[in-house]
Parts: C-alpha cells; structure tokens; sequence
C-alpha cells in the first residue's frame, strides 16, 4: 500500500548532509545488479494491477506529492522535445504524458505506457475529450515495454522503475525501442539508510547509485544527474543509449 506519509518533506541537502555523515553502506544495502529473470521486489505491484483505478488516480494527482505539483518543471527539465517521439513509461494517470503531448506538438507523438489496463484506457478516453490525437497508450507486460524496435526518441521513466519486478529484460526492451542516441530519463525517490524514512527504505529497493549502475548495465551512459531543490525527494538521472 502507498500511504500518503510518502509525501513527507525531506530536503535533498539535509539528507545529502546526513548521507557524508553515515558510515559506508554494508554490502547487503548495496546489493549487485540484478542478472536472472526473476522478481527483484515480488508484490510491488500488488495495487498497481487492481481494477479500482480510482484511489491509484488520487494518489497520484496528490498536490502534496511533489512530481505533481512539480509536473512543469520536470516536463522542462526532460525538454526540449518539439518533434521527438517520447514514452512515458509507467505513465499512471497520464499527467506527463499529456503534458509532454503538447512539447512534442503535431510533428510528435508520446507512447503512454503501462502494466495497468484501466489506467491506460482512462487516459486514452481523457486525450480523446481532450482533442489531444499524439498519445498512443500501450498496455505492456512486466517484462517489456512492448514498443516497436528504434521508435522512440526519449524514454521517461518517473516514479517507476523501482516498480520494474524484471529490470534487466524491461531494460533490454527500452535499449531496443530506442534509436540510436536516444535518451532515458529517470526520476526516483532517494533512497538513504539512516536518512529516509521507514517507507521508502522499505518500498524503494535500492539508491540512486544501484540503479544507476543497472542502467548502464543495460546498455547506457550516463550524461547528467540533477538533484532540483523544487525535488527535495527525487532525483533526475539522463542516460544516452550505447550501440552494442
Ligand atoms: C508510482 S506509479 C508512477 C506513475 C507515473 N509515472 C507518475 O509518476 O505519476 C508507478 C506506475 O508504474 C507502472 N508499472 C509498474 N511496473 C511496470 C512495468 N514493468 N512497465 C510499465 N509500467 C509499470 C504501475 O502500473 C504504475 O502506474
């Protein structure tokens, strides 16, 4: 279950502060990336598969969770993208997806793309009442992003990819939908031992630096991380893809 107490604010310098002053991480916290094709986190998904898509949509459309009340700013942090194809990967109730609709404007187009039916098809409707035609949703399964090979300009992954149970085959799915050069932005929770709260240690199954070595794993390079003070609970890394 998500509690709202997620929300709680904990600004990004205190915990950067507290994080120099903790010993290092034992190996436990820091586990190795993930190689075999079984769940890394069984049951995170539990409520993001429930047909009740109601309660899902209020918890994300929370003002007091900050990548709602944030959501422009994060959608100018990922631009510029007039033209791109984007996939917003674990789109929810679709708020960035729809914003980013109107970055990539008429030339562009955005995948919504999401393990939840119910989600996928309230947007579809949403972006229907809305006259918005550049959104395409896409009811993917938990091991693939199910998008067509070298389609896409830019993956956006907010909030989710500490939901990915298969990280290593969604992740080979997302090098193989990008083209060549695309990029992939990730937004999560920092996640610090001795600093965040019992929830997050808990719910989010690694830190910033696991993930980040995962992805480049998977095929990426890092090209920048930024740590906005309008984020004080998330972090924002960009990945370049990697021909292999
Ligand atoms: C916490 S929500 C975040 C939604 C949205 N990105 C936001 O920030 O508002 C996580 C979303 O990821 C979706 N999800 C979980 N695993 C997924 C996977 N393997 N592929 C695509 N979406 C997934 C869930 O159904 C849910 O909608």
């Amino acid at each position: 279950m998500i509690r709202k107490s997620r929300w709680v604010f904990v600004p990004m310098q205190v915990a950067l502060l507290a994080a120099l002053a903790l010993p290092a991480a034992p190996a436990a916290q820091n586990p190795a990336p993930p190689t075999e094709e079984q769940s890394v986190k069984p049951g995170i998904n539990e409520r993001w598969k429930s047909e009740n898509i109601a309660p899902l949509v209020e918890t994300l459309e929370d003002e007091g969770r900050e990548i709602f009340s944030q959501r422009e700013r994060i959608a100018a942090l990922v631009g510029p993208l007039k033209g791109s194809v984007v996939a917003d990967i674990g789109a929810g109730s679709g708020f960035m997806t729809e914003l980013f609709a109107g970055l990539v404007g008429a030339a562009g187009k955005v995948y919504a793309v999401d393990i939840n039916a119910g989600l996928m098809e309230r947007l579809a409707k949403d972006a229907a009442d809305k006259g918005i035609a550049n959104i395409e949703t896409v009811v993917c399964g938990e091991r693939s992003v199910d998008l067509p090979a070298n389609s896409v300009d830019l993956m956006f992954i907010c909030d989710t990819y500490h939901h990915f149970e298969y990280p290593v085959s969604t992740m080979r799915s997302i090098h193989e939908a990008l083209r060549p050069g695309g990029q992939l932005v990730v937004v999560d929770f920092y996640r610090i031992e001795g600093v965040s709260s019992d929830w997050i240690l808990e719910h989010v199954r690694a830190g910033e630096e696991v993930f980040t070595r995962e992805i480049e794993e998977a095929g990426f390079e890092l090209v920048n991380q930024h740590y906005p003070p309008y984020l004080p609970q998330n972090y924002v890394l960009r990945f370049r893809k990697i021909e292999r």
